[in-house]
């Protein structure tokens, strides 16, 4: 298959939830519904093992595929839960836990992690729990989560892993190459798809979507 260096896509969410700032989590459901319609059919199964509030799943549910995920936030899970046709296929819990969840193999994988600078010493994975404070130790969780994410996906499926750098005055964090890496470890890279938003906030030009397959 041969995959775009750019695309550009409007800076479209129609699924916008009502939590507040929480919701600027939200990818635009524009970056979903662009993938789902380019690498899946109708009736395959997305898998999202992080599900916030339900992004994927929705747009997947109104092409026509069949959402599957996993979130850990009981707040953002009962948000997409109680919207989605497919409620029974989500799961409220921890990504990293995704072999005994009872998947069935999965057609097609897109997702966006939550991210931290590299000076930070907490860890969204762990809730802030000391003992797995810091970049590494995040690093280290996500390569073990994309490990258990691999065992639920069919054979030459293919992986899109949303994913930005962050610029800090504190540092810059090359969080692209470092999720690649990390995601590395169970997939095989195929490209990293830049996509350029039309009519995004301030200072939110570009956005990265690496894609790998289960090869
Ligand atoms: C960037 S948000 C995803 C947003 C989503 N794409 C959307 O549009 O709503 C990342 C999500 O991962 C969840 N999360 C963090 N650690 C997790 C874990 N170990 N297992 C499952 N979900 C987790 C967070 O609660 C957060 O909602």
């Amino acid at each position: 298959m041969q995959y775009p260096d750019f695309i550009t896509l409007p800076y479209i969410q129609e699924y916008a939830a009502q939590h507040g700032e929480d919701a600027s989590d939200q990818y635009p459901s524009a970056l979903p519904r662009h993938f789902i319609e380019a690498y899946t059919k109708p009736k395959q199964r997305v898998f999202d093992p992080f599900m916030g509030f339900g992004t994927s799943a929705f747009v997947a549910e109104d092409l026509g595929r069949v959402p599957y995920g996993v979130e850990a936030d009981g707040e953002r899970f009962e948000w997409s839960a109680g919207q989605l046709e497919g409620w029974q296929n989500i799961i409220c819990g921890d990504a990293a836990e995704i072999g005994t969840y009872d998947f069935p193999m999965m057609d097609f994988c897109i997702t966006s992690p939550p991210f931290i600078p590299m000076h930070e010493n907490w860890n969204p994975l762990y809730g802030g729990d000391p003992e797995y404070a810091g970049y590494d130790a995040y690093l280290a969780r996500m390569a073990e989560i994309f490990a258990a994410v691999k065992g639920v996906m069919k054979h030459n499926a293919l992986i899109v892993v949303h994913v930005d750098n962050i610029a800090h005055k504190k540092s810059f964090t090359p969080l692209v190459r470092d999720m690649s890496l990390a995601v590395s470890r169970s997939f095989k890279p195929q490209a990293d798809v830049i996509i350029k938003w039309e009519d995004a906030p301030d200072g939110y030009a570009l956005t990265h979507c690496l894609v790998f397959k289960n090869a």
